[in-house]
C-alpha cells in the first residue's frame, strides 16, 4: 500500500537536514501552498463563480486584467504578507514590489518572492490548464530597508522556485537546488502530496512548443530551426509533434513529463521577448536546471541575466537539453 507524504511532511523532513533552519522556509513554502488551494478551488469551479471574464482594467503589462488573475494575486499577496516570512514582494499584477515593513501584525523574514499569480490568463475562459510561477530570494543586505544588492541578484541566487499547475489534477512543483519533486492536490484531504519524487527532464524529446502565428517575425535561425523540426528523417524521429496551449506553465509541465523544447524567442512585437525574467523565466529556468533540462536566451542562460527592471522580458528557449542545444547550435552558426 502506497504511503502518503504531504508536501507540509517533505518540507519539514528537508528542514531537518539543517540543524540551524528555524521553519521559515518551511512557514513560507505552507503560505504558497494555502493560496494555491484557494486558487485551485476558484479555478475549478470558474465557470459557476463570478470570476470569468475581464476584470475591466488594464495591468503594468499592458494587458487587460482577468478576473482570475485579479484573484489569484490578492490570495498570494495576502496570505505571503501575513506570515510567509517575507521582506518583499512583487507580482506580474504590480507595477512594482512591495516592501514589506514592520507592523504588530506582521511577521518580516529574510525572502523576496516574486510570482506570476495566474499564468496563461488568455486560457481560462476556455477551461483550459493555467498555473501560478514563483522565484524565491534570501535578501543580501543584513536589516532595514532593501539594498540595490537586493534586487540586482541573478537566477543563479535563487533559494528556491516553483509552479502550480491548475489543471486535470492541481500539481505544486519546486525545487530548493536538491532536485525537482512534485505534488498532487488530493482535494478529499486538502493536501498536497508527494506524487514525482526526484523529477527529471528528458534529455531529448519529439515535442516543439512554439507559436507559429509569430514565424514571420523571428530571426532566420529560429525560422531554420523550426524547418528542421518538420523534415521527414526517420533516424532522429522527425517531423517531431508540435503542442502548443498558451500557457506556459502547461507548455513546460508536459515537457518536463514527455521531453521537449519550448520557444518564446524574439519577435517584432516583442524585441526582447514576451515572457518575464523575475516571475516566469527565472523560476522556471531553475526547475529546468535541476531537473538535468536547459533553459537560455537561445545564447546564454537564462539565470545568469542581470535583473535591471522588476517587469523585464527575455527570450526563453528551454526544455530537454539536447533540444535546447540544438536550438543553440542554430542560432550561433545562423
Ligand atoms: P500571463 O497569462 O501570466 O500574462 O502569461 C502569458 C504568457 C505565457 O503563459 C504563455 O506562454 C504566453 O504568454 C503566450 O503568449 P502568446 O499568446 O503570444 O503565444
Ligand atoms: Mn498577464
Ligand atoms: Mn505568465
Ligand atoms: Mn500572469
Amino acid at each position: 500500500m502506497m504511503s502518503i507524504q504531504t508536501l507540509e511532511q517533505f518540507v519539514m523532513e528537508q528542514q531537518a537536514l539543517f540543524p540551524t533552519a528555524k521553519g521559515e522556509f518551511t512557514r513560507l513554502l505552507q503560505a504558497i501552498s494555502l493560496a494555491a488551494k484557494i486558487v485551485h478551488r476558484e479555478v475549478n469551479k470558474a465557470g459557476l463563480a463570478d470570476i470569468l471574464g475581464k476584470q475591466g482594467n488594464c495591468n503594468v503589462q499592458g494587458e487587460e486584467q482577468q478576473k482570475l488573475d485579479v484573484f489569484a494575486d490578492h490570495h498570494f499577496m495576502d496570505v505571503l504578507k501575513r506570515g510567509g516570512e517575507c521582506c518583499y514582494l512583487a507580482s506580474e499584477e504590480h507595477e512594482d514590489g512591495i516592501e514589506l515593513t514592520k507592523t504588530k501584525r506582521y511577521h518580516i523574514g529574510k525572502y523576496m518572492v516574486y510570482f506570476d499569480p495566474l499564468d496563461g490568463s488568455s486560457n481560462i475562459d476556455s477551461n483550459v490548464s493555467v498555473g501560478t510561477i514563483f522565484s524565491i530570494y534570501k535578501r543580501k543586505s543584513a536589516e532595514g530597508p532593501l539594498q540595490a544588492e537586493d534586487f540586482n541578484q541573478t537566477g543563479r541566487e535563487q533559494v528556491a522556485a516553483g509552479y502550480v499547475i491548475y489543471g486535470s489534477s492541481t500539481m505544486l512543483v519546486y525545487t530548493t537546488g536538491r532536485g525537482v519533486h512534485g505534488f498532487t492536490l488530493d482535494p478529499s484531504i486538502g493536501e498536497f502530496c508527494l506524487s514525482h519524487p526526484s523529477l527529471t527532464i528528458p534529455k531529448n524529446g519529439r515535442v516543439y512548443s512554439v507559436n507559429e502565428s509569430n514565424y514571420n517575425q523571428f530571426p532566420t535561425a529560429i525560422k531554420q530551426y523550426l524547418q528542421y523540426c518538420k523534415e521527414i528523417d526517420a533516424e532522429t524521429k522527425r517531423p517531431y509533434s508540435s503542442r502548443y496551449i498558451g500557457s506556459l506553465v502547461a507548455d513546460f509541465h508536459r515537457n518536463m513529463i514527455q521531453g521537449g523544447v519550448f520557444l518564446y524567442p524574439e519577435t517584432v512585437q516583442y524585441p526582447d521577448g514576451k515572457l518575464r525574467l523575475m516571475y516566469e523565466c527565472n523560476p522556471l529556468a531553475f526547475i529546468a536546471e535541476q531537473a538535468g533540462g536547459k533553459a537560455s536566451t537561445g545564447v546564454i542562460p537564462i539565470m545568469d541575466i542581470e535583473p535591471t527592471y522588476l517587469h523585464q522580458r527575455t527570450a526563453l528557449i528551454i526544455g530537454s537539453e539536447m533540444m535546447v542545444d540544438m536550438v543553440e547550435r542554430y542560432i550561433h552558426e545562423h
